[in-house]
């Protein structure tokens, strides 16, 4: 017998970022996982089926965060005075270094995994610290909450305290053997991390390029966040064209599947190999103005059909619930449309896309309720006088923009209630 679930309330998702699906009243039905199809009732076939029945809720695909640092999640909302490589002096590191402590890993990592599943995302590019004995515990937490995501072991072997930084020999020794131990795992697998080409050497960026296309494993990494991080690049790697070329030299620039954070500032010939590589890059807009990155021209890249998710970027992003990234995406590219009005702000169906099925893409069939994508859901319980007055666009966008986890009465990764 098949594994059958029906959910009963209002759907709401997105096919095309310009548009909502919108089913009042229906009863979804999934099947080993998948989403079978939407209907006005249960159909014939699937009578006797137990309904999970939502009653007036809304139903819709789980958040899908590309790009924050769950070693990073302590300090939310603390340093945001400083910029992007002050920041990581200054605050980051420090904290960073004490996930080589396991206790303290279990301890962190648990918080951590509690509220983002809390909030919503049931996928996840995730960053944890240098340390792999810290990292595997993450793995752990994560396997025990049963969301999917990608889980790195962030690599560095230079430019950064002696303390958090590993000999490049150490450092793809322990990545290693954590692909190894994880890499057939349904929900959590490995991701090549290389922190970003600064804290790296060429020989580090070479041996992880190697094994993400030995394992075919995906890759993940910060890209073109801040004038000073580039002025930066171009000192340390003097033969690369551009920053991307750093990564692409190496077979860390899709030659794989890969997310790049951020890549605010990408010259002409960084966009066009974006683009080849149907590269993803991850908007961590909360990230960007509270580091005083910059703004990335989001409207501009999705003219040219750049690939863009969303990112809380924790701890950059002081909120973990990605909901808010959606709410600040569209501030920031109001604000490029106050001096710029060809450049038209971004939509709520828009941002909401990027934070479903435009990131849930690098996970495969997730973020949308279309025939065969995963059943990957949030039930959301509003007021009910709102819950009464208004369609289901409106009380999507109220929880997008006001909502946290407190909204959030269910969750589902692949049809399995959390
Ligand atoms: N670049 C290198 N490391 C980091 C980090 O931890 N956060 C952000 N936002 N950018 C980075
Ligand atoms: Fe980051």
């Amino acid at each position: 017998m098949k594994n059958v679930l029906i959910v009963k309330g209002h759907f709401i998702y997105t096919r095309t970022a310009e548009n909502y699906e919108v089913y009042k009243n229906s009863c979804l039905v999934s099947v080993d996982g998948k989403v079978e199809g939407i209907y006005p009732s249960v159909p014939d076939r699937f009578k006797g089926v137990p309904v999970h029945d939502y009653g007036n809720r809304l139903v819709i695909p789980g958040f899908v965060d590309l790009h924050l640092h769950a070693a990073q999640f302590l300090q939310s909302g603390m340093g945001m005075t400083k910029q992007l490589l002050d920041w990581l002096e200054d605050y980051t590191f420090d904290l960073e270094r004490e996930f080589q402590n396991r206790e303290f890993a279990r301890k962190a990592y648990s918080c951590f995994a509690e509220k983002l599943v809390a909030c919503g995302t049931l996928r996840a590019c995730i960053f944890a610290s240098s340390s792999t004995t810290g990292t595997r515990e993450l793995f752990e937490i994560l396997k025990e909450k049963g969301i999917g995501a990608y889980v790195g072991k962030v690599n560095m072997d230079r430019n950064a305290p002696d303390f958090i930084i590993e000999t490049t020999e150490d450092s793809l020794k322990g990545t290693k053997y954590l692909i190894e131990k994880y890499r057939d795992e349904r929900l959590v697998k490995p991701i090549i991390t290389p922190r970003f080409a600064p804290t790296s050497t060429e020989g580090l960026l070479k041996g992880l390029g190697e094994l993400a296309v030995k394992y075919d494993l995906p890759v993940q990494s910060h890209l073109s966040e801040s004038l000073d991080e580039i002025r930066w690049v171009q000192d340390l790697f003097k033969g690369a064209k551009n920053y991307s070329d750093v990564y692409f030299k190496n077979n860390l620039f899709k030659q794989t599947k890969t997310v790049m954070a951020h890549g605010i500032y990408l010259d002409d010939d960084e966009k066009k190999l974006v683009k080849k590589m149907d590269l993803m890059l991850a908007h961590c807009p909360d990230s960007n103005i509270n580091l005083r990155s910059g703004i990335m021209p989001v409207r501009t890249y999705l003219d040219m059909g750049l690939k863009i998710g969303l990112g809380s970027d924790i701890a950059g992003g002081h909120k973990i619930g990605l909901n808010e990234a959606m709410v600040r995406a569209i501030q920031l590219s109001k604000i490029l449309n106050l001096t710029n009005d060809k450049l038209k702000p971004l939509t709520v169906s828009e941002v909401f896309y990027m934070g479903t099925k435009g990131g849930g893409s690098f996970f495969g069939k997730t973020g949308s309720f279309e025939k065969g994508y995963l059943f990957d859901a949030l039930v959301i319980e509003d007021d009910s006088m709102i819950a009464k007055r208004y369609s289901p666009e409106d009380r999507l966008e109220k929880f997008i923009y006001t909502g946290d986890d407190r909204n959030i009465c269910a969750r589902y990764v692949e049809g399995d209630k959390l």
